[in-house]
């Protein structure tokens, strides 16, 4: 049957208990509960029937008003009782839908942070939270309702049988008939559901890049060309949100029609019963609510089929979701690092893709040391500073902060002892203050302030117009390039990390800016740590003692400064800007300053690397 195999699939999808599964097991009491009272109500449904039976073949074959009375007491009672048991179970499926919430929603959020470091994100990122919301709607609807009250069906069958054969084959045939129709309805919209989700999350992505890219799209008038993209979409979608909606609605409305046809059905063949003296007039009309009833969950359970459907879909992903991202246990507590970091044998990729773009690199830094990494653009020099602050993990060889891997680290905790400038600079909405300390709701003023000084910008802070508290809008809108740039390394080098990781910090500096940045860099190894810079213009290396090179993923030199320096600069071989213009700009920034200019095969292979 339908809705057996259904709950099956429901209850336990895949290998054992999935964590879902177990968050709905610690609600195995609310659950039996429900069971119980559907019972009740099941059985307090026969009321009217009863009633119906008593007045028609008691109480007016025998005159008797007392009876009368009495029974319509007792129905009034029974229907008022069967009132408050109906209240308080749609009240405790209500509860059991936020209980789920409660018990995920704060893993699922963590998983859906971490999807992006570890898999090629899909189309819609945030759509395992609407899986969440639409696990939750569909447990606090009546729609599980219809599965508690659908094992109560033979009660009144049985029940139809014993008033007559005839009655009981009617009714048996028509469950017969909705049953069929159900099973159909979960065949008819399992694909178009699935499909109608898809579209959506294409959808959602469209809008979601256009609104990130206003400003392209209205600079060079491509705002009505993303339109009729989305526009496109977005009809693909109602297509197909029609399609299961038409579906689903055309059989809900068959099996209306039918529930109705079978109720006079009922009738007729009691009356016919009657006519022939096999039945009495009571039993004509109870049977005929009876059956009605018998069929109700039948109907509610098709009412609410599309939502079952999609619940379970969203189910379904949830669960695959968090088997792919299992909870981590926490590691335990190291000591704060104050001695190195060894990179041995590290290769690294993307998520979710196969080609290494960071091959082989070994070396070793000591704490006070500070490390310069150049090379072309595409040669894998942010690749290589992801993984050492641990947003990739290596495919293969051990990043090492005193001896421990990283992955021995419980992620927050290294978090406090890295501080790290991505290329592509992400601030949040909030604070000059609150920005620069993490959003650690504990930060001190003390710490922000020395933070915004190490980071040269104290006094380019003062001057906002409310300081510290000046609020910088979604992603630092309201701040130039530079200004994000030096905030976030302001950020990085908030609570005095072990280890600075900062990638091109200097791509938006002017010249006061780059001084700045050279005292951090200094400031950073002074007090023991180690930094590690990024560039691609030799003035951001001012401050640095190591120097590695990059090419095509791998270390094609590594050192100290003024060693690896002289290696790489052969005057000869420096191609100026006119003789050979390298075919990018950066390239060109490399020539011009003359010093990189001469590395060996310094070329730009964009997506060459083993
Ligand atoms: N998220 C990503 N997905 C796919 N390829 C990537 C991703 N990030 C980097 N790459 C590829 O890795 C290579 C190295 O990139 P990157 O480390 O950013 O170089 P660099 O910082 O030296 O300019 C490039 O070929 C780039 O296309
Ligand atoms: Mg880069």
């Amino acid at each position: 049957m339908a809705k057996a195999s259904s709950w099956a699939d429901w209850r336990s999808h895949g290998r054992g208990r999935s964590e879902l599964g177990g968050a709905l097991a610690t609600l195995r009491l609310a659950f039996f509960g429900l069971a119980l009272m559907t019972a009740t109500i099941n059985v307090l449904y026969l009321t009217g029937s009863f009633y119906m039976l008593e007045v028609y073949d008691r109480v007016i074959p025998g005159r008797s008003v007392p009876t009368l009375i009495g029974l319509t007491i007792l129905a009034f009672g029974l229907y008022a009782f069967q009132g408050v048991l109906d209240l308080m179970r749609g009240r405790i499926l209500v509860r059991i839908g936020t209980s789920v919430d409660a018990a995920l929603s704060d893993r699922v959020y963590h998983t859906l942070v971490r999807m992006p470091l570890k898999t090629r994100t899909g189309a819609d990122g945030l759509q395992p939270l609407r899986d969440l919301d639409g696990v939750r709607s569909f447990l606090s609807s009546a729609g599980p309702t219809a599965f508690f009250d659908l094992p109560w069906i033979p009660l009144y069958l049985a029940i139809c049988f014993v008033f007559h054969v005839w009655i009981g084959v009617a009714a048996l045939a028509g469950a017969a008939l909705l049953i069929l129709l159900t099973l159909l309805t979960e065949f008819r919209t399992r694909g178009p559901s699935l499909a109608t989700v898809g579209l959506a999350q294409t959808r959602n992505a469209l809008a979601e890049s256009s609104r990130r890219n206003a400003e392209v799209l209205q600079a060079m008038g491509m705002s009505s060309r993303f339109a009729a993209r989305w526009q496109r979409a977005n009809n693909r979608y109602m297509a197909s949100q029609q399609h299961t909606a038409d579906v689903a609605g055309g059989l809900g409305a068959i099996s209306k029609v039918m529930r109705m046809g079978l109720q006079s059905g009922v009738l007729g063949i009691g009356a016919f019963l009657v006519i022939q003296g096999q039945a009495s007039a009571g039993i004509i009309i109870a049977s005929s609510i009876l059956t009605s009833r018998a069929l109700a969950p039948v109907e509610l359970a098709i009412a609410h089929w599309r939502s079952f459907v999609s619940a379970r879909q969203s189910w379904r992903r949830l669960n695959d979701l968090l088997r792919a991202f299992p909870q981590a246990e926490k590691p335990m507590a190291l000591p704060k690092p104050s001695a190195s970091l060894v990179i041995e044998g590290v290769s690294g990729a993307p998520p979710g893709v196969q080609r290494l773009v960071v091959a082989d690199v070994s070396f070793a830094l000591r704490a006070g040391t500070g490390l310069g990494i150049v090379g072309p653009s595409a040669s894998g020099k942010s690749s290589l500073a992801r993984l050492l602050v641990g947003v990739w993990s290596p495919l293969r060889g051990k990043i090492r902060i005193d001896g421990a891997a990283i992955d021995q680290w419980d992620p927050e905790e290294l978090g406090r002892h890295v501080g790290y400038l991505p290329q592509d600079v992400e601030l949040f909405a909030g604070t000059v203050a609150e920005n620069i300390a993490r959003f650690d709701p504990e930060a001190s003023a003390p710490a922000i302030i020395e933070a915004g000084k190490a980071a040269g910008i104290h006094d380019l802070i003062l001057r906002l117009p409310e300081g510290y508290e000046t609020e910088i809008g979604e992603g630092g809108a309201a701040l130039s390039a530079g200004q994000r740039q030096r905030l976030a390394l302001a950020r990085a080098l908030y609570g005095n990390p072990f280890l600075v990781v900062l990638d091109e910090p200097n791509s938006n500096l002017d010249n006061e800016g780059e001084s700045a940045l050279t005292q951090a860099i200094l400031g950073v190894r002074a007090r023991g740590g180690i930094a590690v810079v990024v560039a691609h213009r030799p003035s951001a290396l001012a401050g640095v003692d190591q120097m590695l090179v990059m090419q095509e993923g791998r270390m094609s030199a590594f050192g100290p400064k003024e060693e690896v320096m002289s290696r790489i600069t052969r005057p000869m071989a420096v191609p100026t800007a006119t003789q050979a213009p390298p075919p990018d700009g950066q390239g060109t920034a490399f020539a011009a300053a003359g010093s990189f200019g001469g590395i060996p095969g310094l070329r730009v292979v964009q997506g060459q690397t083993a």
